[in-house]
């Protein structure tokens, strides 16, 4: 059994980025392993202030001193980490970016706390094709955060979604979403 923490990015929980977290889910139980998700939208999480506190006072400190402090732990828990979020303005969502940005905090010494962690995405756009949509940014910047980590990217699913829930009449992206559980479910 592993756990996954899967972080919703999108403010709709009624969405396309949140109906895609529940396939995945619905499939991940199935094979036995443990899900948190954390509506990021939900949560009052302030900006990082670049004062690198966190680097100078070990451990783990952060002078937001907000609710990151109770989120900490379900990262640091999990073996994988999914970062779900519509494309906005052609990169990933506010919300995810102000979780990502807070990270910072997980530096220890010689290191971070999740080097060599593993990862896996959902993006949706509005946009018919991807080029147009701007994943191809969102999914650079998170695969240079792996790279920074040393870690693995299992997969990234991504595909169109409108206001009416079309990610759900795409095929492809469904089948997707299947093989990128079944090869969370392999680690
Ligand atoms: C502020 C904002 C910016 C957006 N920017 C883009 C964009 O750059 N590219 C794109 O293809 N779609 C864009 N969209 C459309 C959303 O990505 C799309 O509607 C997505 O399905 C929303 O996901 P959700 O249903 O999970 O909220 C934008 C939507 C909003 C509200």
């Amino acid at each position: 059994m592993s756990r996954i923490l899967i972080l919703n990015g999108s403010p709709r929980k009624k969405g396309n980025t949140f109906f895609l977290i529940q396939e995945l889910s619905k499939i991940l139980i199935q094979n036995e392993h443990e899900i948190e998700i954390l509506h990021l939208n939900d949560y009052d999480i302030k900006p990082c202030q670049g004062c690198f506190w966190c680097y100078k006072d070990f451990p783990l400190r952060c002078v937001q001193n907000d609710v990151m402090n109770g989120l900490y732990p379900s990262v640091l828990d999990s073996d994988v980490i999914v970062f779900a979020s519509p494309i906005y303005w052609f990169n990933y969502s506010a919300q995810l970016k102000l979780f990502i940005d807070r990270l910072v905090a997980l530096h220890v010494k010689g290191g971070h706390s999740l080097n060599g962690h593993k990862f896996a995405c959902i993006f949706v756009y509005g946009d018919s094709s991807a080029e147009g949509s701007g994943v191809y940014t969102a999914i650079d910047s998170i695969n240079h955060m792996i790279r920074y980590f040393r870690g693995e990217n299992l997969g990234v699913v991504h595909g169109t979604g409108g206001d009416d829930l079309t990610v759900s009449d795409n095929p492809e992206i469904m089948k997707d979403i299947k093989d990128l559980a079944e090869k969370i479910s392999k680690i």
